[in-house]
């Protein structure tokens, strides 16, 4: 392939990615899936499976290999079309790992000792904590950047790494002078950027969570969805016409950003429709609601599971696209900082 057909198309570009550490949930889709396959017509979209930061923390090699498969699996069930936009792995692109070292140069240590993410995941022991969780950020910055990326549409958890993205664009033109990077414009959608855990309403819905009834699975069948429904925390007051009133009750306001991200609503109008009804009955027309808009999803993600062969020819075919765009992008790089 020459140059000219690799050249960046007049389409911005968007970049996005999910780790392949277990089971997807209604949050993923929410805030990310549903958010990429609406931007695929209008931008040329790379969406990335990131197993180089799933073995951040330790990944069992068997597992990691069914888990990559599986989200790969999980993207083209929520509509991601293989062939208008770029899926692959991380690792099938090494120029990642590559500009992710060049970008530990260039990243400070105070700026990474401020990501909330790292302290998170890390707790109270960091010395125990791998090295890779630490510059997690860094290599996130070089996946987008390698692209010259325009737009990553992302839950609002990410936003503090797209913060950093920026500086460390920044800091690259200006060290050498160049006017090389994109400042990458994050895409989070108004409502279901943050998805709660159905047990808690202060905690994000996560796959690390202990409690399987936190969460829905895209690989759940309708009445593990509608159980998990019924048994989601909430009040005993109806629900209220608008949705400031529910500020202080946060497992009915994120039941109610839950139904308005899956049909498409605002809160507001999901508000005035149950208006004075009670959790019984709008707990019964979410799951119904769930089930439909989740029960397609989980059907391919099964077709898919049984045809592996099928989804590593669309992670090779990615693969193979998303090099040819970012080796000439790596060579110019190299070019700028003087490694050839
Ligand atoms: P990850 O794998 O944790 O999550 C994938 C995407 O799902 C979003 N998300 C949520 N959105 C709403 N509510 C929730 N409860 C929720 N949980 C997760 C995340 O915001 C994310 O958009 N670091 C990233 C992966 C990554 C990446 C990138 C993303 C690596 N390189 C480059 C964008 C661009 C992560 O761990 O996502």
């Amino acid at each position: 392939m020459g140059n000219k057909d690799i050249k960046k198309t007049s389409k911005e570009r968007v970049f996005s990615g999910a780790q392949p550490t277990g089971n997807m949930h209604l949050g993923n889709y929410l805030g990310a899936l549903k958010n990429w396959v609406r931007l695929q017509d209008d931008y040329e979209c790379l969406y990335c499976v990131v197993d180089l930061h799933a073995i951040t923390t330790f990944q069992d090699p068997k597992t990691l290999r069914a888990n990559t498969r599986e989200a790969a699996a999980a993207y083209i069930a929520s509509g991601i079309d293989p062939k208008t936009s770029i899926l692959f792995n991380q690792s099938a692109v090494p120029a990642h790992a590559e500009l992710a070292w060049i970008f530990n140069c260039v990243a400070r240590l105070g700026w990474l000792n401020r990501m909330t993410q790292f302290k998170d995941k890390a707790g109270k022991h960091k010395e125990r904590a791998s090295v890779g969780l630490y510059v997690y950020p860094t290599l996130m910055a070089s996946d987008i950047l390698l692209y010259k990326a325009d737009r990553v549409p992302v839950g609002e958890d990410q936003k503090q790494h797209l913060e950093l993205t920026r500086d460390i664009a920044q800091k690259f033109n200006n060290d050498f002078g160049v006017d090389f990077f994109p400042m990458v414009e994050p895409v989070i959608l108004k409502e279901g950027a943050r998805v709660m855990s159905l047990k808690d309403g202060t905690q994000k819905m996560s796959k690390s969570d202990a409690s399987e009834l936190s969460r829905i699975n895209l690989t759940d069948d309708a009445d593990t969805i509608a159980k998990k429904i019924r048994k989601a925390r909430t009040d005993s007051e109806p629900i209220p016409g608008d949705v400031e009133s529910l500020a202080a009750r946060p497992e009915a306001l994120n039941l109610i950003t839950i139904y308005g991200a899956l049909a498409d609503k605002p809160r507001a109008d999901v508000c005035t429709e149950f208006a004075g009804k009670g959790f019984a009955d709008f707990k019964a027309a979410l799951s119904d609601l769930a089930v439909a808009k989740l029960s397609p999803i989980t059907a391919e993600m099964a077709r898919l599971r049984a045809d592996p062969g099928y989804v590593d020819g669309i992670l090779k075919d990615g693969a193979g696209r998303a090099n040819a765009l970012a080796s000439p992008i790596l060579k110019d790089i190299h070019k700028i900082i003087g490694l050839t």
